[in-house]
């Protein structure tokens, strides 16, 4: 049998597969993982506690190296077919592709110079690279030889850097000496030279000349990636590595100040993220795939490196903004590559739609097939903008609900075989046993319900752990709802059974796509000395879906407000990264508080969000003044 052998074609065998999940997970999952390449096969399929030990198991025993089922399976069957085709961010530069079979040896050769470096199996590799192709080459030659690694997106600034290569006591670091983003240069190695002032475990830094700008050199540390490569096989034995063996870090924001290092295992991951995006995007094997997120997140992770290559797709990557050099980007290469996925985030799609529908109509968009959506809830103007003009009306959207923590998607209709509505991921994938419950985890039985969205059962790529930190995973994700996955997202459901998700249930912030815990914005705003006491909340934003406000308490009062506003704006982007900066800073005498001293956030989120009118009862709170207070300082 082949992966090809479970594609659903039909409604029905949609039906039949979920009903088997359910009924016989070991068997629908085991002859599912039978088709990709094990050294040794495995002896049980799923094993899991999770009210005691919470762990989760799958296809236990199994023996394998994951980048045989990525490359070398498909070298042996059709070597010359693309795997990468990589579009650079300049329109008149040249793009690059790779065949399965340049692929293969990229990556053979940096998994022998990782090797040459004495870097083993359950070593940490941090990848801080922007979207070229030796991004993808670094993440699977680390699979090659069983090293760990964990990528970091190249907008994050250097103490978040250096925060996640310390989590894990990473030994090397592989950067570029730039990354274009648009029409601006990001000095990429000048960051990470700052990171590594506070990274003793950081044994080399192997650095990709990428925008040829000047950069400080570190001779006991640096290494160019030419020289590194240079003169080395092409060809290394995969590491056998078992099923659960660590794949990769990734970290996301948590309700702490702390970020999470998510960890995704080799098997598991592998059969989900493969199983999901044929069936999902029911990719077929000549298409022209394109996700247009950065391999710095788990979307890049699980749908443009590994589920495509699993499946020996054809994927495009992309370096660049949908706004550069103008807004018909996107178009111009879903064009010149007859892309038939196309796979963005609704934050992109706001955007998109804010300009002249002519960038879109300019230009030949037939070969479509797949529309995708991920990352937040696309509403419905958004959606039926992205479904009228990219789409004419007649290409299915596919609304993918998933998360770093679940490493594949769970929720989300199948493109043309399922039915799709728009707001609403639509159903879980066979397998996935969602559940809503109330915040007493009461399960809500009727169909139609809104609750807080759980999982009941494992599926292959749930994140077995966060890294060095398993009690904060219990804790995060098992004990608000015992026995049960909690994502953190609200969820309403319909008489159908779709699923619609409402947002967070948490102090995580959705921005433009991205994932932002509210306190670690709130720790850098902190940091600044003349302040006491803030507060992050969202609010909702017509392009970026969610934007931050952030109240500010001083010690005294400011002399120069705007300078002072500047310097906590700079202050966050050096400690997480440009994206966490706030829209609006507000400098406040106080904040309300509940009579046990917590910060009413939901006061402060109503108040972003500009509805006074539905504050509710403040008679209770500690400071019931300061409401008023805040109200005119904003208006
Ligand atoms: O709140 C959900 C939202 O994004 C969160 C996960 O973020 P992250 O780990 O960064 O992964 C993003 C890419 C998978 C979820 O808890 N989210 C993701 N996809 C959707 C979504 N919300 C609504 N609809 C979606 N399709």
């Amino acid at each position: 049998m082949t992966l090809e052998d479970f594609k659903l074609n039909t409604k029905e065998e949609f039906a039949k597969a979920k009903q088997r999940a359910v009924s016989d997970p070991d068997s629908f999952w085991g002859e599912i993982a039978s088709t990709f390449v094990w050294k040794t096969p495995f002896e049980k399929v799923v094993q899991y506690d999770w009210n005691d030990s919470h762990s989760t198991e799958w296809f236990c025993g199994g023996k394998l190296n994951i980048t045989e089922s990525c490359l070398d399976r498909h070298v042996e069957t059709h070597p010359d077919k693309l795997a990468l085709i990589w579009e650079p961010n300049e329109p008149q530069d040249t793009a690059v592709k790779l065949t399965y079979k340049e692929l293969l040896d990229a990556v053979c050769k940096f998994a022998n110079g990782l090797n040459n470096l004495g870097v083993t199996k359950g070593d940490r590799v941090c990848i801080y690279l922007p979207m070229v192709p030796e991004l993808t080459i670094a993440v699977l030659a680390c699979a090659r030889i069983g090293a760990i690694h964990s990528v970091v997106f190249a907008g994050f600034s250097a103490s978040a850097l250096a925060a996640r290569i310390q989590d894990s006591s990473c030994s090397i670091l592989i950067t570029a000496d730039g990354a274009f983003r648009g029409g601006k240069t990001v000095p990429l190695k000048d960051i990470a030279d700052d990171a590594l002032k506070s990274c003793d475990s950081i044994k080399k830094c192997i650095v990709l000349q990428h925008t040829f700008e000047s950069i400080s050199w570190n001779n006991r540390l640096d290494v160019w990636w030419h020289d590194f490569i240079d003169g080395l096989s092409t060809s290394c034995t995969p590491q056998v590595m078992d099923a659960e063996d660590k794949l990769f870090i990734l970290y996301t924001s948590g309700s702490t100040g702390k970020p999470k290092g998510m960890v995704h295992t080799c098997g598991g991951y592998m059969v989900y993220t493969a199983y999901s995006f044929m069936n999902v995007f029911q990719y077929q094997q000549d298409d022209i795939y394109w996700c247009t997120a950065d391999i710095g997140w788990i979307t890049g992770h699980s749908y443009m490196v590994y589920g495509p290559l699993l499946v020996g797709a054809t994927s495009v990557h992309f370096e660049g903004v949908p706004s550069y050099p103008n807004w018909n980007r996107f178009w111009e290469i879903c064009e010149k590559y007859k892309v038939n996925q196309f796979y963005t985030a609704p934050t992109a799609i706001r955007a998109l739609a804010k300009h002249p529908t002519t960038h879109v109509t300019n230009h030949d968009l037939s070969s479509l097939k797949v529309l995708g959506s991920v990352g937040e809830p696309i509403n419905e103007e958004a959606w039926h903008w992205y479904d009228e003009n990219v789409g004419k009306s007649k290409v299915p959207i596919v609304d993918t609900w998933w998360q770093t923590e679940t490493g594949g998607i769970l929720i989300s209709s199948l493109a043309g075989v399922t039915d799709q509505k728009p707001t609403f991921a639509t159903l879980p994938l066979p397998g996935i046993q969602a559940a809503l419950v109330d915040d007493k985890a009461n399960v809500l039985m009727d169909t139609k319900a809104e609750g807080i969205l759980t999982i009941n059962y494992p599926w292959p790529s749930i994140a077995r752990t966060i890294w060095g930190d398993h009690k904060r995973y219990q804790e995060v994700y098992f004990s608000a709802f015992p026995g049960r996955y909690f994502p953190g997202d609200g969820a309403s459901r319909d008489e159908n059974g779709n699923y619609r998700i409402t947002g967070r249930v948490d102090d995580v912030v959705i921005v433009s796509g991205h994932n932002l815990g509210t306190a670690p914005i709130e720790n850098a705003i902190n940091e600044h000395a003349e302040v006491v006491e803030s507060a992050v909340v969202g609010y909702p934003h017509d392009i970026k879906g969610n934007a931050l406000m952030a109240y500010v308490i001083l010690y005294g009062t400011s002399e120069n407000p705007e300078i002072l506003i500047q310097e906590i704006r700079d202050l966050i982007s050096k400690t997480i990264g440009p994206i966490a900066k706030p829209d609006r800073i507000l400098i406040v005498s106080g904040l309300p508080k509940t009579r046990s001293g917590k910060i009413m956030r939901r006061i402060l989120r109503k108040i972003a969000s500009n509805e006074m009118d539905q504050l509710g009862d403040i008679s209770t709170l500690l400071n019931p003044e300061i409401v008023d207070e805040i109200k005119k300082a904003l208006s």
